[in-house]
């Protein structure tokens, strides 16, 4: 049976998130997403919950030694075996490294999108606080403001969708996470997309991709 080991590459409000829940749905594989898992441990209200909220507002990345460890116990789970999404890892060369100690990776898809259309997306995304369905305030709104059409939560703006947050994710990105592009183009496996216009189209791409 084909195996669909992938990563999710792409600044901040590229789609990665909206589109690996696609993939999710279609390929039948799970969607790691280590912002998410990180959300979950800031609500959580522990001390650690409460470093990695702190980092995660600031824009900065999380540790590398405790977002790798994680990631290794979620791929260790019985549902990775046909595959996964690594949605938001890995983010460094460090961590890019550990992961190739850790299992193989069948193609990293890397999400090209202008800095306008990023500010734009971020500004306006709306995330249920119960399912995690996002949404967009102009692109893709609920049919009740401030409601999930799927579950019925309430929708919240993400404390670093800040636009002070935002720039400082995006020099994040730049500095730290761009270099694995090629990283990944020298192994062969690197798959750009146009990510600027619908998540459909998105799909439609890394669907020709990946058959
Ligand atoms: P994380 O949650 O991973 O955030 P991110 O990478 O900054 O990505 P986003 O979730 O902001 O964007 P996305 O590309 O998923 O876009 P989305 O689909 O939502 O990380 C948050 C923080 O956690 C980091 O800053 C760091 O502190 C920490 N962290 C996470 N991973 C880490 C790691 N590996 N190491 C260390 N620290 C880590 O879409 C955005 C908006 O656009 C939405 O409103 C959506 O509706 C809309 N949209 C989506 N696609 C389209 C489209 N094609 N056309 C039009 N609109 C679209």
């Amino acid at each position: 049976m084909k195996k669909y080991r992938l990563i999710l590459l792409g600044p901040p409000g590229a789609g990665k998130g909206t589109v690996a829940k696609k993939i999710a749905e279609k390929y039948q594989i799970p969607q790691i997403s280590t912002g998410d898992i990180f959300r979950e441990a800031a609500k959580s209200g522990s001390e650690l919950g409460s470093r990695v909220k702190r980092i995660m507002e600031s824009g900065e990345l999380v540790p590398d030694d405790l977002t790798i460890s994680l990631v290794k116990e979620r791929l260790g789970k019985k549902d990775t075996e046909r595959g996964f999404i690594l949605d938001g890892f890995p983010r460094t060369i460090i961590q890019a490294d550990s992961l190739s100690e850790i299992t193989s990776i069948d193609a990293v898809i890397n999400f090209n999108i202008p800095r306008e259309e990023i500010i734009r997306r971020l500004s306006g995304r709306r995330i249920c606080s119960q399912c995690g369905a996002i949404y967009h305030v102009t692109d893709f709104p609920p049919k009740v403001e401030g409601i999930c059409d799927i579950c019925g939560g309430k929708l919240y703006q993400r404390d670093d969708d800040k636009i002070e947050s935002i720039e400082k994710r995006l020099n994040v990105y730049e500095k730290q996470t761009l270099p694995l592009i090629e990283y990944y183009r020298t192994k062969g496996i690197l798959y750009d997309i146009d990510s600027s216009v619908n998540p459909d189209y998105s799909m439609e791409q890394i669907g020709k991709i990946l058959s």
